[in-house]
């Protein structure tokens, strides 16, 4: 159990996980049975029955269960309102994923696969700039701290490029969304609690380590973990870098194995007409190729388990983790999970919030654009006059980092 209360929809009318019940999950669920019932349209008699079939189904879901608020199926005594936040979310994605994989057509179906795809597309001017710029930081000898918080802060940025919000936000709110990022400068007083420098120290002292991304979204924030991660290697602090993505579509935007060889392939292909873009594709194939960069999936990221829980439910994946000299968590899903989503004061410390993982563990920084309730490492000064509610969600971030405290 958590320790403190979890987030739950019970939380009540006014809160964002209430409001994520109510409206975000019906939305989300629409959603992918409209994208379901227009790509069995596409195909022949059988598949296209059964692709229409799964499309009912997920209807059901959302009138018989989620509106409803039915019991948790398979759990017992909790509902859809009353279960933990995090854990309903990941059910969601799980049972969506289970019509697909029971099926005889559609078990590689992934349902947010397009909408991930022109996410990419949408962004190209921003793209083109940053492969512009990899290409001169890769062959200058431009002041390495001066380059780690520009591409980390871009990295952290792309976060704001989940699709998961879109579902529910007003034009306007997602336009200030995707502007997010697009000035460093600006957005760095957005940054309510910004550990960079900490994670730079830490960094700057590993020479040719293994460094790892656990990923989250596909699209424009995987092309820019990607520059992050080019840059680490051809400053050489890392030798390796391993990216964790998941099995199947989750959370909407979340970078599968097909995403990241579609935006690859995309980028080589050259069809924007930018020699820099298709270079850096052809590198990171090489990467690839050569073993410098690992891409890699494991079964308990696509589960409801909070991170504290990674040594009980994934044993193998947490010694693996271990030999890692840093770890970059991206996003909000993971940083709901790292702290057990759960509600902390705001100004508990990031290296307890994370429980276990403070102790034999490799550092960690997070980068995440905060798009749900809980918070921690907040200074008192923030917490009492500058985080206005409102700021909270949405067009705010974090970069914490816990590798000070691993140093003392
Ligand atoms: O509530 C917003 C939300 O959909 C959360 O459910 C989830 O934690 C998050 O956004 C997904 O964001 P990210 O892609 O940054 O993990
Ligand atoms: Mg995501």
């Amino acid at each position: 159990n958590p320790p403190h209360p979890y987030y739950a929809g019970s939380d009540g009318p006014g809160t964002f996980p209430y409001i994520t019940v109510t409206q975000r999950w019906p939305s989300i669920l629409r959603g992918v049975m409209a994208d379901m019932k227009a790509a069995a349209q596409q195909e022949s008699s059988e598949k296209a029955k059964e692709g229409e079939h799964i499309a009912d189904q997920v209807e059901l879901m959302l009138q018989e269960e989620l509106l409803k608020d039915a019991p948790l199926r398979y759990f017992h005594g909790k509902t859809w309102m009353t279960a933990g936040w995090l854990w309903t979310e990941c059910y969601m994605y799980r049972r969506i994923h289970h019509l697909l994989l029971i099926s005889t057509h559609w078990m590689d179906f992934d349902p947010f696969f397009t909408k991930k795809t022109s996410n990419f597309e949408g962004n190209k001017e921003q793209i083109l700039q940053l492969s512009n710029k990899i290409t001169k930081a890769v062959d200058s000898n431009g002041d390495s701290r001066i380059l780690f918080h520009e591409f980390a802060s871009t990295c952290l940025w792309g976060n704001s490029h989940d699709l998961s919000l879109l579902a529910t936000m007003t034009e306007s709110e997602a336009a200030r969304q995707k502007s997010s990022g697009n000035n460093l400068k600006e957005q760095e007083r957005l940054i309510v609690v910004n550990h960079l420098d900490q994670s730079w120290l830490a960094i700057e002292r590993t020479k040719k380590g293994r460094i790892d991304f656990v990923c989250d979204n596909a699209g424009f924030e995987q092309f820019v973990d990607l520059i992050f991660a080019d840059w680490l290697v051809s400053s050489n602090h890392a030798s390796e870098v391993h990216f964790h993505l998941k099995t199947y579509g989750w959370f909407v935007s979340d970078t599968t194995l097909p995403d990241f060889h579609w935006l690859l392939e995309h980028c080589r292909a050259n069809e924007y007409n930018f020699p820099e873009l298709t270079q850096l594709a052809e590198r990171w194939k090489s990467y690839i190729e050569k073993g410098v960069w690992k891409v890699r999936t494991h079964p308990f990221w696509t589960t409801g388990y909070s991170y504290w829980s990674i040594q009980s439910e994934a044993p193998d994946l947490y010694d693996d983790l271990r030999s890692s000299s840093h770890i970059f968590f991206k996003g909000d899903l993971n940083f709901r999970k790292l702290t057990y989503d759960c509600k902390w004061p705001t100004t508990t410390p990031f290296v307890q919030a994370i429980g276990p993982l403070s102790q034999d563990f490799p550092p960690i920084t997070v980068l995440r654009t905060n798009k749900a309730d809980v918070i921690v490492g907040l200074t008192d000064k923030i917490q009492k006059a500058e985080y206005p509610e409102n700021m909270q969600l949405f067009f705010s971030a974090l970069a914490l980092d816990n590798s000070r405290k691993l140093n003392h």
